[in-house]
């Protein structure tokens, strides 16, 4: 499609208008996650608080539930709960940007909301898109009201990279510190290495690469959607990295999202990378981003999707127009050097009916009230298995022998069939089920399971079963949102 001699706007308009209505009538529409009106829906964007209003922006495709062209979706939200869908932010209609405004990120600076994303130019007739034949351009927009953006600001073409780089340099994430503002965005270099470029500028329009933050070891060829920050005193640095190869039951997705710690300081050489970590151990987690909040929170949203997955799993809301959500915004701290994850405290709010049971019994069935819950599971000693069975076709299972927990799916997963990792005690479990995700958070968020799954909504039933179980379970039906 050539984007810049079509009405886009008008186009979206009537395909949004045409198409809302049968993704209501798919039950697996998401009850409270956000999720595309229509077509598709992956990386967050822009994530940010401003005047007081959540902001959520994400890669939009409305005309195809596959993918397609990139637009910038929006919703906005007072408590992160309940979100109003703003339509579509930003097209892709300028040629800077034509075949796709792809991923990037706010900046709220001198009361003004700031946002940087990468405009993506396929170079007809080229179609070697790794080193040559496409633009990826760095372009901002501003806001004074979270609504309306003024015009396009093209700031930096391919040679503003390094002649190093590949055509892949993308997914601006820009900070201010110190009177200085910095941007990282991920890249590709010639010899196929990952990394992350580092910016700076002093005024926000006018960038330099200041330096190359790069693994000791060559860690995949690409690294996408970095973001970097400080939390409770350490430097972390996101990263969505492909082209890992699976080691047991690590790295089992075709792409990953992790983080390492960063010692030193990284606008020098002197700094230092940890071990790179997973985020995230389920079947559908990539490219998230994080904000800080009013209150000072840092909170994490990711993309409850993987890119090229067509030949692994896939998703049946396809039939209904409409493909892929966002993850419910997480807490984040650091622990003993580890990051963790946990529900924002707002999400209590959505608690209704509650079923309170003590864990004695060996096996315990409860009737799930509806097809969106939250069971939490405090377990005083775990030292037998314990399998937990969501739906019949979902099994969260603890080997204690192994001290290994897996997701386990049968065909309900569409392809998705087992993801483990390995855990010294567990001592507690939440899960997190929409009408067709569930989002699994062990010992407070230590480690996270984020998966997509589509049992029979005949299926309501939860089974706990277990040797010598101890502790207390709370299962609440979740109000939907939507
Ligand atoms: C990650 C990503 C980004 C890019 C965007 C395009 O999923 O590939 O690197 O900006 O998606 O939609």
């Amino acid at each position: 499609m050539n984007a810049l001699n079509r009405d886009l706007k008008k186009l979206t308009q009537i395909i949004e208008e045409k198409e809302a209505g049968r993704i209501l009538k798919d039950s697996y529409a998401l009850k409270f996650h956000i999720m595309p009106k229509v077509g598709w829906l992956n990386d967050p964007n822009g994530l940010c608080q401003f005047k007081g209003k959540y902001h959520v922006f994400f890669q939009y495709s409305p005309f195809d539930e596959k993918g397609g062209l990139k637009f910038w979706g929006h919703y906005t939200s007072i408590d992160m709960i309940h979100w109003k869908n703003e339509n579509t932010a930003l097209y892709a209609d300028q040629p800077f940007d034509c075949h796709g405004v792809y991923s990037g990120s706010a900046l709220i600076d001198e009361n003004k909301m700031y946002l940087y994303y990468t405009g993506n130019v396929k170079q007809v007739g080229k179609h070697d898109y790794v080193t040559t034949g496409r633009e990826h351009n760095t372009v901002m927009v501003v806001s004074e009201d979270g609504k309306t953006f003024t015009h396009k600001e093209l700031l930096m073409t391919n040679e503003d990279y390094g002649s190093e780089m590949t055509c892949h340099v993308r997914d601006p994430k820009v900070w201010k510190e110190d009177n200085m503002y910095y941007m990282v965005q991920g890249a590709r270099d010639k010899k196929d290495r990952g990394q992350i470029l580092l910016f700076a500028s002093e005024d926000k329009i006018v960038w330099k690469v200041i330096n190359k933050i790069q693994s000791e070891d060559v860690f995949g060829y690409m690294w996408e959607c970095p973001d970097f920050f400080e939390l409770d005193g350490q430097k972390v640095l996101l990263l969505s990295p492909q082209g890992i190869e699976a080691d047991g039951i690590k790295y089992n997705n075709i792409y990953q999202s992790g983080y390492y710690v960063v010692e030193g300081d990284i606008t020098t050489s002197e700094y230092a990378l940890s071990g790179f970590e997973e985020m995230d151990r389920g079947f559908d987690f990539y490219a998230p981003q994080t904000f800080i909040d009013e209150q000072g929170r840092r909170i994490l949203i990711g993309w409850m999707g993987l890119p090229d997955i067509d030949d692994l799993y896939s998703n049946p809301t396809t039939e209904h127009g409409w493909q892929h959500a966002l993850t419910i915004p997480r807490e984040l701290h650091m622990k003993e050097g580890k990051l963790i994850q946990q529900p924002i405290e707002e999400l209590k709010n959505l608690r209704s009916k509650v079923v309170g049971l003590e864990l004695k019994e060996n096996n315990t069935k409860i009737q799930l009230p509806a097809h969106t819950f939250e069971l939490e599971l405090m377990l005083e000693t775990l030292k037998k298995d314990l399998k937990i069975i969501i739906r019949k076709g979902a099994v969260l299972e603890y080997k204690a022998e192994e001290k290994v927990i897996s997701l386990i799916f049968d065909e309900c997963g569409y392809g998705r069939d087992k993801r483990s990792v390995q855990i010294e005690v567990v001592k507690n479990i939440r899960i997190f089920g929409d009408t067709s995700s569930l989002e699994i958070f062990l010992n407070d968020g230590e480690e996270v399971f984020t998966s997509r799954y589509y049992p029979s909504t005949e299926e309501n039933q939860i089974e706990v079963e277990g040797i010598e179980l101890n502790g207390k379970l709370n299962l609440w039906e979740m109000k939907a949102i939507t």
